[in-house]
């Protein structure tokens, strides 16, 4: 086989075969296959889109490009979440003791990752003596017996896709919907989840900024997923605001202890309702969605979900005192409050600038060496459809530094006041199966 052929076949619309697609990633990941061909083929990837049964076939040529984590020692479906990013998404957090706590394996690998906040395993980092490091045995044994366990990444996971992912980020190729569904699928299905569910943002602080995109986004998720055997369900849920109220590592793990508890803010507790339903339906522990939800409603109120949480903190060393107390995560010197300049309705509050204004401060890392400032962040204390009064504060910064001018500026220019009460966005637009 030779890579110029393959370029030309796909460049002029025809399907390609396994083998053919396997010929690529095989030969790109051991470098035999040079940048030049790879930058040729993923354009015309992005032209001439790809067939459900091609995208399946690369998807799962990246996942055996590197290794596969092997999770047949844990009993039960392992049920793997997802999303596809969004400002102030505490939802990993909560989810992974809510689930456990009816029963579904959480054997979660996270990241730290660049953003406007820290990663799962930053801000669990936040809670004194928690370690993400646990050898394989030892992660396997915590989930059989507490049912969740977090752990960092480690290994070389699909190194096809990081090597192809740095590639299109040059090359105008990241906007391609068969090349965003193989990468996020690839490293799904290598971390060894069974069922995997998708929250794939739409809106201005998320990737795809409407929802058709995310549809489509979606769908090709969804029929990857299934075609590799793993069953999978994808919820569209909105980014135009950022979910629930804190942004910043410490402030989202009160937030998540708010939360697991039911006294969480409300956008934040439906969405996990939400994904969490799906999960338990697809980890086999209830009948229905309705069930799902209404399990996990129980162990919510019940002081079941709060307790897993414990026992999955104590059982990683991390200090279970901080639940019962939250003051003793990490705190700020300063906060600020940021007053409105006129009384209204709150009608838009950009995400996306939201979340460069959390960075500013330190709570997520501009470059993969940067240290993150934990204790830092934003606290929104009215969302968008609430009214306000001039002078009332919209949100709280909490700041280890006194000049947070630049913060400020963002603040204002991401919150549009109006004389009329809007319409709130709908949270979830659609579920696809
Ligand atoms: N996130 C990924 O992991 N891959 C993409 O291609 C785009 C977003
Ligand atoms: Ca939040």
């Amino acid at each position: 086989m030779r890579m110029i052929d393959i370029i030309e076949k796909k460049r002029d619309g025809f399907e390609l075969t396994k083998e053919e697609i396997d010929f690529v990633i095989q030969g790109y990941t051991n470098g035999e296959i040079p940048d030049y061909q790879m930058s040729a083929f993923a354009m015309a990837i992005y032209f001439q889109d790809m067939t459900q049964e091609e995208r399946v076939n690369l998807t799962l040529a990246m996942v055996e490009s590197g290794d596969q984590i092997d999770l047949s020692g844990i009993a039960g479906v392992k049920v793997d979440k997802h999303s596809t990013g969004g400002v102030g998404d505490t939802t990993t957090l909560i989810l992974a003791p809510l689930v456990a706590s009816v029963g579904v394996p959480v054997a979660k690998m996270s990241g730290r990752g660049l953003g406007h906040t820290g990663g799962t395993v930053d801000k669990l980092e936040s809670i004194k003596g928690f370690r993400v490091e646990l050898d394989s045995k030892t992660f396997n044994e915590l989930v059989n017996k507490n049912k969740v366990a977090v752990v960092g990444q480690s290994g070389n996971l699909t190194p096809a896709d990081k090597k192809l992912y740095g590639l299109r980020d040059v090359t105008a190729t990241v906007d391609s919907i068969p090349l965003i569904a193989s990468s996020i699928m690839s490293k799904k299905i290598a971390s060894g989840a069974d069922a995997i569910v998708l929250d794939v943002k739409t809106g201005s602080g998320a990737f795809m900024k409407d929802i058709e995109g995310a549809k489509e986004l979606a769908q090709a998720m969804v029929q990857i997923g299934n075609g590799a055997g793993r069953k999978t369900i994808a919820v569209i849920s909105d980014m135009n605001q950022p979910l629930g109220y804190a942004i910043g590592n410490a402030l989202e793990v009160k937030e998540a202890i708010d939360t697991l508890q039911g006294k969480g803010p409300k956008d934040l507790q439906e969405l996990c309702l939400t994904l969490g339903s799906r999960m338990v339906y697809l980890g086999e522990q209830a009948e229905s969605i309705e069930e799902a939800r209404e399990k996990l409603i129980d162990v919510m109120n019940s002081g079941k979900a709060i307790d897993t949480f414990k026992t999955f903190l104590d059982a990683q060393g991390g200090d279970v005192s901080v639940v019962d107390d939250p003051n003793k995560l990490p705190k700020a010197a300063y906060t600020f409050e940021i007053e409105a300049k006129q009384s209204g309705y709150i009608s838009e509050i950009t995400a996306n600038e939201i979340g460069i204004a959390a960075s500013i401060l330190g709570a997520g890392r501009v470059t993969k060496e940067s240290e993150i400032d934990l204790a830092v962040g934003l606290v929104l204390n009215k969302k968008v459809g609430e009214a306000v009064q001039k002078g009332e504060s919209l949100v709280t910064i909490h700041s280890n530094r006194e000049d947070v001018q630049e913060v400020v500026d963002k603040i204002y220019h991401s919150y549009t006041i109006s004389s009329e009460k809007v319409d709130q966005n709908p949270l979830v637009y659609d579920v696809i199966y």
